[in-house]
């Protein structure tokens, strides 16, 4: 899978709702109704990120929620990608990019959104043929600011910022040209997923999903 064609399905994704949930899930218990109450507010593209020994078989089970487009996050390695693609993940996510990244997702077919932070990495990127990005730490790294300034030379380039994102500052971001969506783990708070209070992240997705009438 060519890197346009990577982006032509990353763009799609991004264009789903204006904000995709970043989540570390740490009980597999929880991924389906988590799936579900996410959907139910409206935000039915949802990173898993692969920070915990359940995140695999978390993105199986919720690849099997009606509505869901379920993505694999913290993408590092070839191996990363390749499991990721074998538990059901339609798209990736990656902090930054490598080249031995970069090959494997066109080599296991998965639609890869990489990250970038600087002009050159953009470029490098753009010049490849992803013209969808991930700007992450997004708040560490300058924030809109930055990715408002980025915009006057680089317009062909649109992102989804994630890092420091929050209901507050969101607005910022979504209001830029060359912000497709954002990326946030405020909608799934630990302490919501434990007690199992689904009908409050359905309340934080629909706020989220509320962020662009
Ligand atoms: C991450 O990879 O952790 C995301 O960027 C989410 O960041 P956040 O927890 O600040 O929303």
């Amino acid at each position: 899978m060519t890197p346009t064609e990577q982006s032509a399905r990353a763009l799609a994704v991004c264009q789903l709702a204006p904000v995709v949930p970043v989540l570390v899930i740490d009980d597999l218990a929880h991924a389906k109704p988590l799936a579900e109450a996410l959907v139910k507010g409206g935000l039915p593209a949802l990173e898993v990120t692969l920070r915990t020994p359940c995140a695999l078989d978390a993105i199986r089970a919720m690849a099997e929620v009606p509505g869901g487009v379920v993505g694999a996050g913290t993408l590092l390695t070839r191996a990363d990608v390749k499991a990721a693609k074998e538990a059901g993940a339609t798209f990736g996510v990656s902090p930054g990019s490598t080249d031995a990244l970069l090959d494997a997702c066109a080599e296991f077919e998965l639609p890869l959104l990489p990250g970038a932070v600087t002009a050159s990495e953009v470029m490098r990127l753009l010049e490849k043929g992803y013209t969808v990005q991930k700007f992450f730490p997004a708040e560490q790294s300058g924030g809109a600011a930055f990715l408002k300034s980025i915009g006057s030379p680089i317009p062909q380039v649109r992102f989804c910022p994630t890092g420091g994102i929050s209901l507050k500052n969101a607005p910022d971001y979504l209001a830029l040209k060359n912000i497709l969506c954002v990326g946030g783990s405020w909608v799934a708070p630990k302490e919501a997923m434990a007690a199992g209070n689904w009908d409050a992240i359905t309340t934080l997705a629909a706020e989220a999903r509320a962020l662009r009438g």
